[in-house]
């Protein structure tokens, strides 16, 4: 498993030797030097001055000075978990993924997590969540990196530091640590209005889930699944709680995160140690891979967009199931890299333009978050497939590669041994036509229309949860020092609905202007409110 792990002497070496790590009776220096004593520096007598050629103490003292590395530049708060995934067998009429085929079960490791808090920062913040799932299949490593709304702030990835620059603390002061309670969040969401529905689902309810448990996931992207026979159909992935979708409201979440503000990890950790194994459906919503790419008029690689599942219903593929925690946080939740380019036969992207901007920005961060290119040798991050990458060297390297010719064809080494080709069950990108036009930086028309879906999500909730939405607005909204980002708030609720925006205005003491435009007029969809959904109710 993994690159080789076995030195050209015999000796264990990458993941053997990181299962050797704390083994033996003996306390000993990382070289396995025993030691007698660990509490004290060798000193020129007991009172006299420590002496520089203690190396247990520089060992010790060095390599405690280095144990942090960088925080993820976002979603740095998270809990993990490991698990497994059993397909249902329903989905091999759309892909021909090894791991979806009947009756296979595949180990899994999901990372929850909150955007934009620091590493310390509380569970129970108004905030996305991140649901990342790597599936450690057959035929190499798929990660699903989704979060807990179905919907993204911005249309584009090249907006993506723009938008965290706006979320996350203001420069000067480094508050607010983890809410979204401040100008230049809103100041951007108000000025980039496909940011509105994002936003929305924010300050409904979903903003502050009771668990990590109870807590639905999405794919976010639309995207392209192909079979055996080579036929493509396009989908977006959720993820069903079979606890039903929960949260707190909104009193519920500042008293937990006064009280305990580790409750989500704490949450998870107690359940699958109690033997109360979380577990949720996959399904997906598929749709026709037509040129346009779309659905019933919805730009399907807009991610600012839902469709409801009352005309694409989800259809269940596989069961997750937690059933272990990590035995080390550092080692498996920290170190563990997610990126929405691992794909396996079967599953491929489209042309979302923020998916794009994924594909690059994932194994970019992590180069520098985990110390250099080798971080798919940390255990958690090993593929359970066979690895011949013929990448060699650099920072952190744990393999010992043999043979001289790390390219091919060669003519040493015996020949160049591995194979490749179609044949061989390798990955093959769908033969998709790139439309011949015009390079230009621009968005479709398509993705003009930044308000009847934030109005049929609106629609859908009930009374209870627009109550709960009308207070969110209104307490975030009330926190912001700029009071013309609060009028252009106000503006944008006013295109999304005169209740919404009537009712946060007199919350703020502010005049309720009237819709710039013509309300949309959209039907709303059941399943986009909270109320009632057990998945499946049995
Ligand atoms: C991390 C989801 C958009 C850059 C994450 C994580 C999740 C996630 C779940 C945490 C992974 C973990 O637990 O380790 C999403 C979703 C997006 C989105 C659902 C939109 C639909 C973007 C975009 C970019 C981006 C557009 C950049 C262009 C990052 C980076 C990290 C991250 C740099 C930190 C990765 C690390 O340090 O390991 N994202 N993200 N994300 N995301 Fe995204």
């Amino acid at each position: 498993r993994g690159p080789d792990t076995v030195s050209p002497t015999g000796q264990a070496t990458g993941v053997d030797q990181a299962k050797m790590a704390q083994a033996g009776s003996y306390l000993t220096t990382a070289q396995g030097n025993r030691l007698y004593d660990t509490d004290h520096s060798l000193k020129a007598g007991p009172r006299g001055p420590v002496l520089l050629q203690d190396h247990h103490l520089r060992e010790k003292i060095t390599h405690f000075d280095h144990e942090r590395i960088p925080e993820r530049v976002v979603h740095a708060r998270g809990a993990a978990a490991h698990g497994v995934f059993e397909s249902y067998g329903t989905a091999t009429k759309i892909t021909k993924a090894a791991f979806l085929a009947e009756g296979v079960s595949t180990p899994v490791f999901v990372r929850f997590s909150t955007v934009l808090g620091s590493r310390g920062s509380a569970d129970t913040v108004r905030d996305t969540r991140g649901f990342a799932t790597k599936f450690y299949t057959a035929e190499g490593t798929f990660d699903l990196v989704g979060n807990n709304i179905p919907v993204f702030f911005i249309q584009d990835a090249i907006k993506f530091p723009d938008i965290i620059h706006a979320g996350k603390p203001h420069p000067d002061r480094e508050i607010p640590q983890a809410q979204s309670a401040h100008d230049t969040f809103w100041d951007f969401v108000t000025l980039h209005t496909e940011a509105t529905h994002h936003t929305l689902w924010n300050m409904s309810d979903r903003g502050i889930p009771r668990s990590y448990r109870m807590m639905e996931g999405f794919g976010v992207h639309t995207f392209r699944l192909v079979n055996a026979e080579g036929a493509t159909t396009l989908v977006k992935f959720h993820w069903k709680p079979k606890l039903g979708v929960h949260s707190m409201v909104w009193e519920e979440a500042q008293i937990v995160g006064g009280v305990d503000p580790d409750f989500h990890r704490r949450d998870l950790a107690d359940a699958i140690e109690a033997g109360a194994h979380p577990q949720w459906e996959l399904g997906v919503q598929t749709f026709p891979d037509t040129p346009e790419q779309t659905f019933e008029g919805i730009d399907l690689l807009d991610p600012t967009n839902i469709v409801p599942e009352e005309i694409a219903p989800v259809q269940p593929i596989g069961l997750l199931t937690l059933n272990a925690n990590p035995s080390n946080f550092f080692a498996e939740t920290e170190q563990v890299a997610f990126h929405p380019g691992h794909l396996v036969p079967g599953i491929d992207v489209t042309d979302d333009p923020l998916l794009a901007g994924r594909l690059f920005s994932y194994i970019d961060t992590q180069i520098t978050r985990l110390g250099g290119p080798n971080f798919a040798q940390i255990p958690v991050n090993r593929t359970h497939a066979p690895v011949n990458d013929m990448l060699r060297d650099g920072m952190h390297q744990t393999a010992v590669h043999r043979g001289v010719a790390p390219y091919r064809p060669n003519s040493l080494d015996g020949g160049c041994p591995f194979q490749a080709g179609a044949d061989t069950g390798a990955y093959i990108e769908v033969p998709v036509r790139v439309p011949e036009a015009e390079k230009v930086r621009q968005a479709p028309d398509s993705f003009a229309d930044h308000f009847s879906q934030p109005r049929r999500f609106w629609l859908s909730l009930s009374p209870v949860e627009r109550e709960h939405t009308i207070a969110a607005y209104t307490f975030e909204l009330s926190k912001c020092y700029e009071e013309a980002i609060r009028e252009r708030a106000l503006k944008v609720l006013a295109r999304i609905d005169p209740v919404l925006c009537e009712q946060v205005a007199a919350g703020l003491g502010l005049p309720a202007p009237e819709p710039s435009e013509p309300l949309a007029e959209v039907e709303p969809s059941p399943a986009l409110s909270q109320v009632g959904q057990e998945w499946p109710v049995d």
